[in-house]
C-alpha cells in the first residue's frame, strides 16, 4: 500500500482538513490534497470523486471531511472499491479498518473537535485489516446483485 494519505473536503471541512493534513505530514507521510482549496461554498460530491480516483489508483488511504461527514461518505461509497466510513470515535476507526477494510475515513468538522479528530485519524491509519472471515463478507458487497 502507498504510504501517502489523500485528503479532500468541501468548504465546511476545509479548516479541519488543513489541520489534519499538517498532522499527518508531521508524522512523515506524504500528503495529497485534492481540494477544495478555499473555504468558499462548493459541492462535496466533486471532491469525493477526485479523492476516490487517487485512492483507487494509488491504493492509499483517504480522508474526506464535510460538515457532517455523511454526504462525503454517501458520495464516496457509490464507487466500486471504495469503503468509506464515518467514525465518531477511535473504536469505530479501529473496527472499520480491522473488519471492513475501510479505505476512506469520513469526518464532520461541525461535530468533531480537533483533538478527537487527530486521535481517530491516528487509529484509522495505524490499524491493519484482519482479513479472514471478514473478506468473505466484503466479497458479498460485489457479488449480490443490486435491484
Ligand atoms: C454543507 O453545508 C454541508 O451540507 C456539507 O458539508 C455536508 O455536511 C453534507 O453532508
Amino acid at each position: 500500500m502507498d504510504a501517502c494519505v489523500v485528503f479532500g473536503s468541501d468548504h465546511a471541512g476545509f479548516a479541519l482538513k488543513k489541520i489534519l493534513a499538517n498532522h499527518v505530514s508531521a508524522s512523515g507521510r506524504t500528503v495529497v490534497d485534492v481540494g477544495c482549496d478555499a473555504p468558499q461554498s462548493c459541492d462535496y460530491p466533486l471532491f469525493a470523486a477526485k479523492l476516490c480516483d487517487v485512492v483507487l489508483e494509488r491504493g492509499c488511504l483517504g480522508v474526506l471531511i464535510c460538515g457532517t461527514g455523511i454526504g462525503m461518505s454517501m458520495a464516496a461509497n457509490r464507487r466500486r472499491g471504495i469503503r468509506a466510513a464515518v467514525c465518531a470515535n477511535e473504536y469505530m476507526a479501529r473496527l472499520t479498518r480491522a473488519h471492513n477494510d475501510a479505505n476512506v475515513l469520513c469526518l464532520g468538522e461541525r461535530w468533531i473537535g480537533v483533538g478527537l479528530a487527530e486521535s481517530v485519524l491516528d487509529v484509522f491509519l495505524g490499524t491493519a485489516y484482519e482479513g479472514g472471515r471478514h473478506q468473505r463478507r466484503l466479497d458479498l458487497f460485489d457479488s449480490i446483485p443490486t435491484l
